[in-house]
Parts: structure tokens; C-alpha cells; sequence
């Protein structure tokens, strides 16, 4: 099979891109996400797909989403951070662009990008945790994408970290996401913030004020030295370092990539998750440390990893 397309979509943005069999990106675009409509949601990616398709000769579509994806791969059953309920989003985008679909999970996508021409080439067992809105998980084992009974598996974000903590868009409390996500560091930079203004000085000089306060100033200011923010990343750190020390517990990977928009920043958090990782895992000492790497295809992983799921379907 030749070209095919990748669709990405978030709560953001919905980027796509037309991908040939060595995973590299002919042509690319990016909408806005009309995130509150799921009906607007299936026009957007239709649009997206049937303009790219106006240029390239393509032969299927894959469409990487932020939620919970049947086994059938058609229908996005829930989505914690999204309006998608039951949404038959396969039947919805062929029968607008008239070629064959498939719905993979966000993280999936990105993980099999990775691991087909990313950081997690010529690697068996990969485990890719996307730092975002959520977290999520894609998981490689023997090389194949593990999806589980009913489509729905490496959801990591909804691992329980703190009994009756943060309530999460999934309807329990204390989910992994909760703490380790792009939405936790700012939950987090806010809170330093509030409790002692004067160590969040550059902070809030950037942001104005409290309620400001947005993803992209706690970076800045975390470069500068603001205490506040440096304490939100090592927050992250922490808890994204406990995380995959539990996760190795149970599928002892080679390797960990890290990607997700918050991975941008991974000179803020890094060394502080190998730390915690190799503090916090068990039987440390007697087994190797698996490697933890930052995504190499950055923001385009999902595009291309749900391309070549695609055409692999
Ligand atoms: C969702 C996952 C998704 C992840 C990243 C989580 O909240 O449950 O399905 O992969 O966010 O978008
Ligand atoms: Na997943
Ligand atoms: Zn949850």
C-alpha cells in the first residue's frame, strides 16, 4: 500500500498529515478542534482528510483520538476530556470522505509512530506515556500494539495515584492524570502560586495574576528560575517517575519515551523522572533500568503512527 492519511485529533487541535511507508509527511495541516461538537468534530477531520486527499493518491485514513476506542476500532465509546459519547466516528468520516477508516486511541497512534520510526526504533517492548490535557498510554510488546480485550487497554492515566484525590474527567478520583499531566503541572503552579506569592514572582509577572496563569508561562518561568514553577516540574517529575516505576513493575519495558506537549519541556523534568524511576522501582539494583526517552517525531508522532496503522489494518 502507498500513501495514507493521519489524522491527530485533540482537544485543541486537529492536525493531519499525507504519509508514505517509511513514516515521513508529504503534506501536513492543522484545524482548530471544535471539541464541544461531536458533529462538527466528524466534518472537521472529513474536511481535513478530503482536502489532502484532493492532491495525494491515497488509499485509507487513520484517525488517532483522546478516548476510549471499541475493539472494532470504529467507535470512540468515551472520552474523559472530550464530548465524544458512543461516537460512531469511523462511519461518520468514511461516509464523508469515502475511503477506508480506522479510530485508534491518541496514544496508541503516537506510540506505534515512535516505535516504527521514532525514539523506540529497533526496541521490542515499548511503553509511550503522552504528557498533554491527559495522559496517555500506548503500549508495544514483542512488537505489537496491545490494545487489549475490548480495545480499551493502556489507559495509564486512570491508574489510581492518590486514594480519594483530584477528580478526573473519568468519573473516578485520583487518577495518575490528575498529577502527571500538562493540566496537573498548572493546577499545581497555581496553587504554589496562591500560597506564597513571593515564590512565584517571575510567574506572575508573565501571567498578570493567578487565574492568568497558563501552561506556557510556568515553562518560561521555571527557565528563569521561579521557585513556584520549578517545584510544579518536580512535582511532575515525581509523579511521572513513581508511574513508570509501577508500570515496569508490571511489563518490564526496554524503554519509555515520553511525548505529549508537556515533552517539550522535557529540560524542566527529565533527569527528575529517571531519578524517581530509578529510586522507586522495584527490585532496583538486581535489573536493568529501562531507558526513558523524549519523542523524536514530536508533535507529528500521531500523525504519522495512525497513518501506518492505516495501512497496516
Ligand atoms: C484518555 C486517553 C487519551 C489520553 C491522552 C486520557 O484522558 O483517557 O484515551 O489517550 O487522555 O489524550
Ligand atoms: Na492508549
Ligand atoms: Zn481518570
Amino acid at each position: 500500500m502507498g500513501l495514507t492519511i493521519g489524522v491527530d485529533v485533540g482537544g485543541t487541535k486537529i492536525a493531519s498529515g499525507v504519509v508514505d511507508e517509511e513514516g515521513r509527511i508529504l503534506e501536513s495541516g492543522v484545524r482548530h478542534s471544535p471539541a464541544g461538537s461531536p458533529e462538527k468534530m466528524a466534518l472537521t477531520i472529513a474536511e481535513a482528510v478530503t482536502d489532502l486527499a484532493g492532491r495525494h493518491e491515497v488509499e485509507a485514513v487513520g484517525i488517532g483520538a483522546a478516548g476510549f476506542i471499541d475493539e472494532t476500532r470504529s467507535v470512540v465509546r468515551f472520552a474523559p476530556n472530550l464530548a465524544w459519547r458512543e461516537e460512531p466516528l469511523r462511519k461518520k468520516v468514511s461516509e464523508l470522505v469515502d475511503l477506508p477508516v480506522v479510530v485508534e486511541n491518541d496514544a496508541n497512534a503516537m506510540a506505534w509512530g515512535e516505535y516504527r520510526f521514532g525514539a523506540g526504533r529497533g526496541e521490542s517492548h515499548v511503553v509511550c506515556v503522552t504528557v498533554g490535557t491527559g495522559i496517555g498510554g500506548g503500549i508495544v510488546l514483542a512488537g505489537d500494539l496491545y490494545r487489549g480485550r475490548w480495545g480499551m487497554g493502556a489507559e495509564l492515566g486512570h491508574t489510581q495515584a492518590v486514594p480519594g484525590g483530584r477528580a478526573c474527567g473519568c468519573g473516578n478520583q485520583g487518577c495518575w492524570e490528575k498529577y502527571a499531566s500538562g493540566s496537573a503541572l498548572l493546577v499545581d503552579a497555581k496553587e504554589n502560586a496562591q500560597a506564597d506569592p513571593s515564590s512565584a514572582v517571575r510567574l506572575l509577572e508573565l501571567a498578570g495574576s493567578v487565574e492568568g496563569i497558563k501552561g506556557e508561562h510556568v515553562t518560561e518561568a521555571a527557565r528563569r528560575g521561579d521557585a513556584a514553577s520549578l517545584a510544579a516540574f518536580a512535582s511532575l517529575a515525581g509523579w511521572l517517575g513513581q508511574g513508570l516505576a509501577d508500570i515496569a513493575a508490571i511489563l518490564d519495558p526496554g524503554c519509555f519515551i515520553l511525548g505529549g506537549g508537556v515533552s517539550g519541556a522535557a529540560d524542566l523534568f527529565l533527569d527528575g523522572v529517571r531519578d524517581e524511576f530509578a529510586a522507586r522501582l522495584t527490585g532496583r539494583g538486581h535489573r536493568p533500568l529501562a531507558e526513558i526517552r523524549v519523542a523524536e517525531l514530536g508533535p507529528a508522532a500521531g500523525v504519522v503512527g495512525a497513518a501506518d496503522l492505516a495501512r497496516l489494518r
